[in-house]
């Protein structure tokens, strides 16, 4: 077990760090070569629904540190345009945009690199604040210009993965997957911590 006893640091982001440090996903991906543990949800998802194939052209975006570009590379894709407003080290196989994804060029892009984008995953989630309403409003209202994109550019029968936060905004959020898509599913992986609001939408167009 990790401690730490730094006096510059704040009681909750002691018991942060703690607690990413003695994580058993953050060791399991450390030991893997995985650049976050959030790399076993969408393994997991993936294991559920099994909707990735490595013909498809797939958008990853809020992509950064890396994992799940990474876990597509190391699984055979070959069609990995990742986008992030941090940069992200370079992975074989992906390219990057470092860009806001809500900035109209950065979708423009986007829509440049590929004719037909057989995915959309989107893990975006903004800097926490500390004020859950502001965080998940934010978090959600990407979420729904996600939501929008997908709709107006995935290919015919086309997957959207996409994080949302349970709270401001989550029901126009399910309301627009259920107008626009034909299949909408909420799942809340395993490997998502028990006490984190995120939960993921999936959708076929
Ligand atoms: C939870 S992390 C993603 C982890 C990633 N899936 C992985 O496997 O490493 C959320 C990311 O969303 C990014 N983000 C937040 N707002 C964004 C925006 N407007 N456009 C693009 N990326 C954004 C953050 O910079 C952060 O890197």
């Amino acid at each position: 077990m990790v401690k730490f006893k730094k006096k510059s640091l704040s009681g909750s982001s002691k018991r942060w760090i703690q607690r990413h440090y003695n994580d058993s996903l953050v060791l399991k991906a450390k030991k893997e070569g995985f650049r976050s543990r959030a790399v076993f949800k969408l393994e997991e998802i993936n294991k559920k629904i099994n909707f990735l194939k490595t013909n498809q052209s797939i958008i990853d975006l809020g992509s950064a540190p890396g994992s799940w570009s990474q876990y597509l590379s190391k699984k055979g894709f070959k069609n990995i345009l990742a986008v992030d407003v941090i940069k992200m080290e370079d992975l074989k196989e992906v390219s990057f945009i470092h860009g806001d994804f809500t900035d109209n060029n950065v979708q423009q892009k986007i829509l440049e690199r590929y004719k037909i984008i057989n995915v959309v995953l989107s893990d975006i989630a903004v800097n926490t604040t500390g004020n859950k309403k502001l965080d998940s409003f934010k978090t959600n209202s990407i979420c729904l210009d996600v939501l929008d994109f997908a709709y107006k550019n995935l290919c015919k029968e086309g997957y959207l993965l996409c994080k949302f936060f349970n709270g401001e905004l989550d029901k126009e959020i399910i309301k627009y997957s259920k107008v626009n898509f034909s299949v909408n599913k909420i799942i809340k992986p395993k490997s998502s911590r028990k006490d984190s609001k995120e939960m993921y939408l999936f959708c076929k167009k």
